[in-house]
């Protein structure tokens, strides 16, 4: 059996088509165009490249998007003073500091410092309670996000399914596997002191795979039919001396057993960005919706 191959890139696109169109009935119903206020700090270059994509994506869609660039030594102070004033900011929608901080900045504070509901990262402390507690309301991270709308393109139902998440990360896997629950899937989380992980993965109606080791997931832990999505994206020296990105799995055994699989790169990575604007344009909504309600109760 050869899998079906999940295209990320396509799928993306009708996100960002979804997302133009919700921008643009929301400018047309008198509202601002929403704003994403994106943060980088110090000079990654993986990290510049991803915040120019995000900034460039915003504004594709007809948001308005605004960049600050922190040196490397900029102190965790001054951070929290930016995100502050982006806080009260009313223009700016969304914020989101990309990661990796640098070593002298404490994620928890940072995370814990943008507005919950401008924080279209999800990494809030009460975004990530409202959707370990399925509440109403939560940014939801935007890599899970992206993976719930790639699974979804295969499966209409997925309650009762089992689900693996290898990875038990705070961007991906801890809220991945939350997503999946709020689905009814039966969800396994395994991680790096997991045991036996080829007969546990060899279970799951659907893998979800996001370490960072390339090729840890070899053909023969695939279930036969499962659905496989490759979070991972690491940058190895090819042979012909060109580097190329490759996934957690090992894609071509994995092909020859799997129902369907997203490959890398085109699978997992064009659906986050597509879903940070997502993010961004929901954050506006509720922020209008807000709004909204405080004029009416004004008006009376
Ligand atoms: N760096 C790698 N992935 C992410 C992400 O999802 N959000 C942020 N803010 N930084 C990242």
């Amino acid at each position: 059996m050869t899998a079906r191959i999940i295209d990320g890139k396509a799928l993306a696109a009708v996100v960002r088509e979804e997302v133009a169109e919700g921008v643009a009935a929301l400018v047309a119903g008198g509202v601002p165009a929403p704003e994403l206020a994106v943060i980088l700090i110090g000079e990654d270059p993986a990290s510049r490249v991803y915040v120019s994509n995000k900034v460039r994506q915003t504004e594709a869609v007809g948001m308005r998007s605004r960049r600050y660039l922190l040196g490397s030594d900029a102190t965790e102070r001054s951070l929290l003073e930016l995100i502050e004033e982006l806080n009260r900011d009313l223009a700016v929608n969304g914020i989101l500091v990309q990661f990796p901080l640098p070593p002298h900045m404490d994620i928890a504070r940072v995370v814990t410092a943008i507005r919950p509901d401008k924080d279209v990262d999800g990494f809030n402390p009460l975004n990530v309670g409202r959707i370990a507690a399925g509440m109403e309301g939560a940014l939801v991270p935007c890599t899970p996000l992206g993976v719930m709308r790639l699974i979804k393109s295969v499966h209409q139902d997925i309650a009762g399914l089992g689900a693996l998440v290898v990875g038990a990360s705070n961007v991906v896997g801890r809220p991945m596997a939350r997503l999946l629950l709020q689905e009814l899937c039966t969800v396994s989380i395994a991680h790096i002191r997991t045991t036996d992980l080829e007969r546990r993965c060899r279970e799951a109606d659907i893998l979800v795979v996001a370490t960072g080791v390339p090729g840890l997931i070899r053909g023969r832990f695939v279930k036969p039919g499962a659905t496989v999505i490759d979070v991972g994206i690491t940058r190895v020296a090819s042979a012909s001396g060109v580097d190329k990105l490759v996934g957690d799995v090992a894609f071509d055994e994995a092909l020859e057993v799997a129902g369907a699989i997203t490959p890398v790169p085109g699978g997992v990575g064009p659906m986050t960005i597509a879903c940070l604007l997502a993010n961004t344009l929901s954050a506006a909504r509720m922020e209008a919706a807000r709004r909204k309600a405080v004029e009416a109760e004004t008006a009376v």
